[in-house]
């Protein structure tokens, strides 16, 4: 017999509560944006009008599971004042090309619609159908809606957005959320950008210490035995999110915590646990997004952190300048422009940077780099222990 029953699990008593797709019944800290998404939204029931609104923020700040919790209870409330309400959420990571979106929406309504044969405009015109036919309003949400365009352009946004054009005076059935980190104008070209002026944008600023202290408390008694983690320990927990205000590494820490003093077999998270968990994870840069990287991305990526340590944005020039003496500290010769070029943009498209155009202040465009959401510092030395450990330096 395998010892597995002897392992114990005497700290974390629902994981469940700790996974990235739990939606707790209320958000603290979020009353605010909660409030505005519903003013943008409450003729929807009222006024019969389609809406769109436009979420935007930093990593972890609760974007997604606002946007669910909201779709949630509006759905409710939709329903109790006699409007049959609706939602689907697609996220564009994973689906990321326009049948593939609308697949999701229409196997929401028909289970086991066949995966190919139909075009765009077919799938659209059968999504209408089952709307029609329920009469119901629709809220789609499109998560992380920048991959969608990346990959595969505006046409289906379009598409979305024009669906309610032909109602003619009738009720409109279709509303959107739409999610990105990034404002969409930064990646939106002029004309699909006129198309979105009334797009209402609701933004969700970082975390601060003590918000994360009471996001992270909630979690911990919906998802812990009582009294397995100290107010103290706890606080070391916010502390270190809060240099991204990101309350998904915060709830990160927090479970590998509570794994690794497990592990141990104790019955309290002490402080260490915190400082092993964290030195396992980080949001975006983890090992294994560092691992698939070449060499000479990471000197890239090694170029980009060290110069723009006391910046915000740095061009691609100065990047580029950093790239040559990263490699001739690591003993590489630099690829050519071109392919250096490539590098960055393989870089944003893992989110591991960020690029965009420059806007006032500038002569001419140029492209600008920023680091989403981790310090230099940390990036600097995860990307040199990396190359490190590749035999390199
Ligand atoms: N105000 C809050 N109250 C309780 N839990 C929260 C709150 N904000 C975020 N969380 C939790 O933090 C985690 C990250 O939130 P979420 O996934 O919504 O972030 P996001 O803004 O969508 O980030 P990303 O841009 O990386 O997708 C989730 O587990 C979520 O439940
Ligand atoms: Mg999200």
């Amino acid at each position: 017999m395998p010892p597995f029953d002897e392992y114990q699990q005497k700290i974390i008593k629902d994981p469940a509560k700790l996974s990235f797709d739990y939606v707790p019944q209320t958000l603290v800290h979020r009353d605010k944006e909660m409030q505005r998404l519903f003013s943008i939204f409450r003729q929807v029931v009222e006024g019969g009008l389609g809406q769109r609104a436009f979420l935007t923020g930093n990593v972890g700040t609760g974007k997604s599971v606002l946007s669910k919790r909201f779709c949630l209870d509006f759905q409710e409330w939709g329903n109790e004042k006699g409007k049959g309400m609706d939602f689907v959420v697609v996220n564009c990571r994973a689906r990321n090309t326009p049948a593939s979106v609308l697949l999701k929406i229409i196997d929401h309504f028909d289970k086991g619609f066949p995966d190919r044969g139909f075009s765009t405009t077919e799938m659209l015109e059968i999504m209408r159908k089952h709307i029609n036919r329920k009469k119901i309003h629709l809220i789609v949400v499109l998560d992380e809606i920048n991959v969608l365009i990346k990959k595969s352009g505006t046409d289906l946004l379009y598409a979305l957005t024009r669906f309610d054009e032909e109602s003619l005076g009738g009720e409109h059935r279709l509303s959107l959320i739409l999610i990105s980190q990034r404002p969409v104008y930064e990646f939106l070209d002029p004309a699909t950008l006129s198309t979105f002026k009334r797009t209402n944008t609701v933004q969700f600023d970082n975390y601060n210490k003590e918000q994360l202290w009471d996001i992270l408390r909630d979690r911990t008694e919906l998802a812990l035995y009582p009294g397995t983690i100290e107010d103290e320990t706890l606080e070391l927990i916010a502390d270190i999110a809060s240099e991204w205000g990101d309350a998904r590494f915060g709830i990160e820490l927090l479970e590998n915590a509570g794994m690794i003093a497990s592990e141990e077999n104790l019955e309290m998270i002490a402080p260490d646990h915190v400082r092993s968990a964290k030195a396992m994870t980080h949001s975006v840069v983890t090992e294994s997004n560092l691992q698939s990287l070449s060499d000479h991305m990471l000197l890239a990526l090694l170029g980009v952190s060290m110069a723009i340590k006391s910046k915000a944005y740095i061009t691609t020039s100065e990047a580029e300048k950093a790239y040559a003496l990263a490699s001739e500290e690591f003993g590489e010769s630099p690829r050519a422009h071109t392919r250096y070029w490539e590098y960055l943009k393989e870089l944003d498209g893992y989110g591991l940077l960020s690029l965009k155009l420059s806007g006032k202040g500038h002569v001419g465009k140029t492209t600008l780099i920023s680091l989403p959401d981790i310090p230099s510092t940390a990036l600097s030395e995860k990307v040199r222990e990396m190359l490190g450990s590749r035999g390199l330096g």
